[in-house]
């Protein structure tokens, strides 16, 4: 008989129709004359309860069915006397495809901390609360895609091994297939990387826009959508060693089509959240933060603020506020100072624009002032930054002076400075950091309960 799977079960037209399922037992109860299993599959954070009736059962082949073991049911589906439930099934046969010894299996009990189930990462997916937060990364996913296909943008896969840092940040992590304990040496006693794999220095990815920008100014519209790497020793609830960003490219954007590109996607992709993952929301919302429903509709009834840092710096340093780290212009915002003016000042997200060029990256358009660059930053409530962007520096000469002022080596940038040789453009781009925006949506706190295995320093066991 053709499995139906748990999402798809709770229809009033089934009810008296025979079915088979499949799942988990999340729990079972009962007594001498019926039992109750609750069924989960993964397709919804609702359980199916079975109904046992020991008449028509060896209580002898019950006895496998634990919490975390995994079944085979076939029966009616009949409408639910119980509450809690519209419908369930009336078992007729149970194939027990895998025991779980309740010695061993150790998601026994409901409410478990998250940092235990950090521990057991390989396993908490088969909880309520991470079958939530991965149900609702799945549907973030999809709406990103349908978000930009919808607008004629092209998605296009940057690499990830790469010979440049395009953030200029030198947090990458190195791939090389020499043999460590013996490299190769050049005369003067630096390593020869001539003898490595790709006959030079390679790293992973920190972003994938410097090709994204050749994508953009070829095909207009480009967005990325990949793992980034970075070996930032930052120990916090909001940095991930790998992560996912989309990384939107546009020809012709200036700054401010730039923001309006950013407020509407992030918009689309939360309004996307409320109407698709409703079930899932609602549980987060009940068990961890009864204001995450409020705060997803509060992010789309008003526009973000935008603002200039320099702007933005004044209204720190007037605040009174004792902040960590203290503010004057030029210093980069600390996580503390973009939530005052998101969470407290203004109340609503905020894009931070014309940030000073010298705590920005290299590519960026340089302002009249000679001191600020066209970048933009989208903050938001409890995340911080969740989006890095800004309007590029289409000027060959411009961008030559900086980055020989960076003293980047210039033998990694000729193929992107040919972007500003051979037909040059005005164009604007973002990276929308993935998981930030799944932990906004899931209204979790910690980044590392929103990535299936997260890789933060020294963890990378599963
Ligand atoms: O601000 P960032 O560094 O910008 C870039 O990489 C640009 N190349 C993007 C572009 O213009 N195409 O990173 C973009 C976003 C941040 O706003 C943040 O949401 C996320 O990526 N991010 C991280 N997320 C998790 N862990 C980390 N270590 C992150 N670093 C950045
Ligand atoms: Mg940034």
């Amino acid at each position: 008989m053709k499995r139906t799977i748990i999402a798809d079960i709770f229809n009033p037209e089934l009810v008296g129709e025979q079915v088979c399922v499949k799942g988990w037992v999340r729990t079972r109860r009962g007594n001498k004359n019926v039992q109750f299993i609750a069924l989960n599959d993964g397709s919804t954070i609702k359980n199916l309860q079975i109904v046992i009736d020991l008449q028509q059962f060896d209580e002898e082949s019950l006895k496998p069915i634990t919490t975390g073991s995994s079944l085979h049911v076939e029966g009616t589906l009949v409408a639910s006397q119980g509450k809690g439930q519209t419908v369930e099934v009336q078992a007729q046969t149970i194939e027990v495809y895998g025991t779980a010894d309740p010695d061993e299996y150790p998601l026994q009990k409901k409410g478990h901390t998250l940092e235990f189930l950090r521990e057991k990462a390989h396993l908490r997916m088969r909880t309520n609360t991470f079958g939530a937060v991965f149900r609702i990364r799945h549907h973030l996913a999809f709406a990103i895609h349908q978000f930009f296909n919808d607008r004629g943008f092209f998605y296009l896969n940057t690499p990830i091994i790469t010979a440049s840092d395009c953030e200029g940040a030198g947090d990458m992590f190195q791939v090389t297939t020499l043999d460590l304990s013996k490299l190769p040496k050049n005369e003067d006693g630096s390593n020869d990387y001539s003898r490595d794999f790709f006959g030079k220095p390679t790293s992973l990815t920190v972003s994938g826009q410097l090709e994204g920008e050749l994508g953009a100014t070829a095909l207009g519209a480009i967005y990325t959508f990949g793992p980034t790497f970075r070996a930032e020793n930052s120990n916090t609830p909001r940095h991930l060693a790998e992560f996912w960003m989309i990384e939107p490219e546009v020809a012709f954007n200036d700054i401010t089509d730039n923001m309006d590109l950013a407020e509407d996607f992030i918009k689309y992709c939360v309004r996307y959240a409320l109407d698709h993952c409703h079930d899932d929301i609602e549980f987060l919302n009940k068990m961890y933060d009864d204001t995450l429903i409020e705060r997803l509709e509060g992010v789309l009834k008003q526009p973000f603020v935008r603002l200039p840092y320099t702007e933005g710096i004044d209204i720190l340093m007037k605040s009174g506020k004792k902040f960590e780290f203290p503010v004057k212009w030029g210093v980069d915002l600390q996580s503390e100072h973009e939530r005052f003016l998101v969470e407290e000042h203004f109340k609503r997200p905020v894009i931070l624009t014309d940030y000073p060029k010298d705590i920005k990256a290299f590519y960026m358009k340089q302002n009249e002032d000679g001191r600020t660059v066209r970048a933009m930053d989208v903050l938001f409530p409890q995340i911080g930054e969740i989006i890095g962007g800004s309007e590029r520096e289409a000027d060959y000469d411009k961008l030559l002076a900086e980055i020989e002022r960076r003293g980047i080596p210039m033998k990694d940038m000729w193929w992107y400075l040919d972007t500003r040789r051979f037909g040059t453009v005005p164009h604007s781009g973002f990276g929308l950091g993935f998981e930030r925006l799944v932990l906004f949506v899931t209204g979790m706190s910690n980044i590392r309960d929103v990535i299936a295995f997260p890789r933060t320093p020294g963890n990378a066991e599963f």
